[in-house]
């Protein structure tokens, strides 16, 4: 692993926990592995764009190879997106979870990047729809801040968590099938409470750096 694609999701800057704890592990990540590259992404105080008509007009259109220039300007910052996906070896997202999922900002950059032909095929079996993942040999990373407690597995809130189950999915969908989710909860209960799972999360990522 050289590459990294960094996205951070929070629309908090400083005060974001999602994104001190992943700029924790790069850290640890960088200091193990110099040679390393890394790309940040920001995708919550950057407005990414949301899907339009234009976009879905282009993104389907029947011959890619054919697509009007017009069309193909719909789609160049997209194409960006996934040419950047494409060229890391290693995707680390931080992300608050809002209202049981993500961002709408993350959900955008999903949106530009699980693209048709580029990174998953479609083709129909019998007149049946199927699926053909195209990202092969990358790792992901989540790390995830909650003002709750209980969402992550065997969690009393686990069912109310349509943060992590939309990532893998999507991330699952056009490939990427190997991903860790690093979670703090609590943060909004009392500041020790929340200490201590950020502590945790923190002491794993710094375990993961090494061995990732
Ligand atoms: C708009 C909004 C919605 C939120 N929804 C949830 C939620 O559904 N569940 C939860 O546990 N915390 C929720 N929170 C709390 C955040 O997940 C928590 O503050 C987290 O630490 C934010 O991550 P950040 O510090 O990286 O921005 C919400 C916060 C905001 C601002």
């Amino acid at each position: 692993m050289s590459k990294i694609l960094a996205v951070h999701a929070s629309p908090r800057g400083e005060r974001s926990h999602s994104r001190r704890l992943a700029e924790a592990f790069l850290s640890a990540f960088q200091a193990r592995n110099p040679q390393a590259s890394l790309t940040r992404r920001e995708v919550g105080r950057a407005l990414i764009p949301p899907v339009n008509e234009a976009f879905v007009a282009a993104a389907f259109y029947p011959q890619p190879e054919a697509r009007p220039l017009s069309m193909q300007a719909d789609l160049a910052f997209s194409d960006e997106l996934v040419g950047e996906l494409l060229g890391h070896d290693l995707l680390v997202i931080s992300t608050p979870m809002h209202n049981f999922s993500v961002p709408s900002g993350l959900k955008a950059w999903i949106d530009q990047i699980v693209r048709i032909g580029l990174t998953f095929n479609h083709t129909l079996d019998n007149g049946v729809a199927q699926y053909e993942p195209l990202v092969h040999g990358k790792k992901a990373l989540i790390v995830t801040s909650r003002g709750g407690f209980g969402f992550g597995p065997g969690g009393e809130l686990e069912a109310m968590n349509h943060a992590d189950p939309l990532l893998r999915t999507a991330l699952g969908f056009i490939g990427i099938t190997d991903v860790t989710v690093v979670a703090a909860e609590g943060e909004e209960s009392e500041a020790r409470t929340f200490a201590v799972s950020a502590a945790e999360a923190e002491q794993r990522l710094v375990a993961l750096a090494r061995e990732f």
